[in-house]
């Protein structure tokens, strides 16, 4: 055997010692390059996660951002809405305001212009002297007198509360006529100097002295028949009696001289008006006008003409 290696072998070695250092060499580098590639990949991942921690810090911050705006914008919201609220009770303060106002100026246009005497009493209490006429009076359409011929006048005011009477009565067969309405001082005057002359003293029983009749006022109606006419002291035994006594309140009539009064003889023909309210008052309670004290009789005043 020969010890010496022979030269092909040499060289045969020696390539493949070269060959495995450059496959070694070459390994090591793509390990090298591996590595490298796998630093800048972590590092880029790294960035990444960085890009997106910070990404998602601004989206919470703006989240946060817009939950304050949206807070901000209900705050203001309510506050709108109580404002709106706030506004509305004003409004309605200064309707009811202008309400109450246009209801106290009605009021003392009322006050104004009611007669204070329509209320109170007469009968030897009040006076009503020779001056006082009612503010407006109405001539009476003689198809409601007895006497056609006769000039009849009513307060204006009173008349279609009377003629509605009238007219319902008469509707229901009920024959009912006027025989006196208003009359003045002067024609009250007559009229009591005429009985006195007739009866003396006696005469005071059944007619009042001027300036104490409640004619005067204009409100007040003597009521008869057409069969009765100036006959009517039993116009308490007629229909008309009856109707009245059942009726006359709901148009504001009320008797002003019952039986057992401590003024005159009983008068069913003499009817006064005193407005629907207090009319309702005395026929629910059964009570007579001159029974009532003076001060409660006045709060129906202001009401005396309403429907
Ligand atoms: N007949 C009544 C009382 C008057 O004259 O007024
Ligand atoms: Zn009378």
């Amino acid at each position: 055997m020969n010890p010496e290696t022979s030269p092909w072998k040499k060289l045969f070695l020696a390539l493949l010692a070269v060959a495995t250092v450059d496959i070694l060499v070459y390994l090591g580098y793509q390990n090298y390059l591996l590595k490298q590639e796998n630093f800048l990949l972590e590092a880029e991942l790294v960035k990444t996660r960085q890009a997106f921690a910070s990404t998602t810090q601004d989206l919470v911050v703006n989240i946060d951002a817009l939950k304050q705006l949206l807070t901000a914008t209900n705050v203001d919201k309510i506050n709108a809405e109580q404002d709106i609220l706030k506004q509305r009770e004003l409004v309605g303060a200064m309707d009811a305001e202008v309400d109450s106002l246009s209801s106290t100026l009605g009021i003392y246009t009322k006050i104004i212009n009611t007669d204070k005497e329509l209320l109170e009493k007469y009968s030897r209490i009040y006076f009503l002297n020779e001056n006082y006429i009612p503010k407006y009076l109405t001539p009476i359409p003689s198809v409601y007198t007895y006497e056609p011929e006769k000039e009849s006048s009513i307060s204006t005011e009173v008349w279609p509360f009377l003629q509605k009477l009238l007219d319902d009565a008469k509707s229901e067969g009920i024959d009912i006529k006027i025989l006196s309405a208003y009359r003045s001082f002067g024609t009250q005057t007559k009229i009591k100097s005429s009985y006195t002359i007739t009866y003396g003293s006696g005469a005071n029983r059944f007619s009042a002295d001027q300036g104490y009749s409640e004619h005067q006022l204009g409100t007040t109606i003597d009521f008869t028949t057409s069969k009765l006419g100036t006959n009517f002291d039993t116009f308490e035994k007629t229909s008309g009696y009856t109707w009245l006594t059942e009726n006359a309140y709901k148009y504001g009539f009320i008797l002003s001289y019952p039986k057992n009064n401590i003024y005159y003889i009983s008068e069913p023909w003499h009817w006064r008006f005193v407005g629907k309210n207090l009319a309702l008052r005395l026929h629910n309670e059964n009570r007579n006008f001159y029974d009532i004290p003076q001060r409660e009789i006045n709060e129906y005043l202001l009401s005396i003409f309403d429907q």
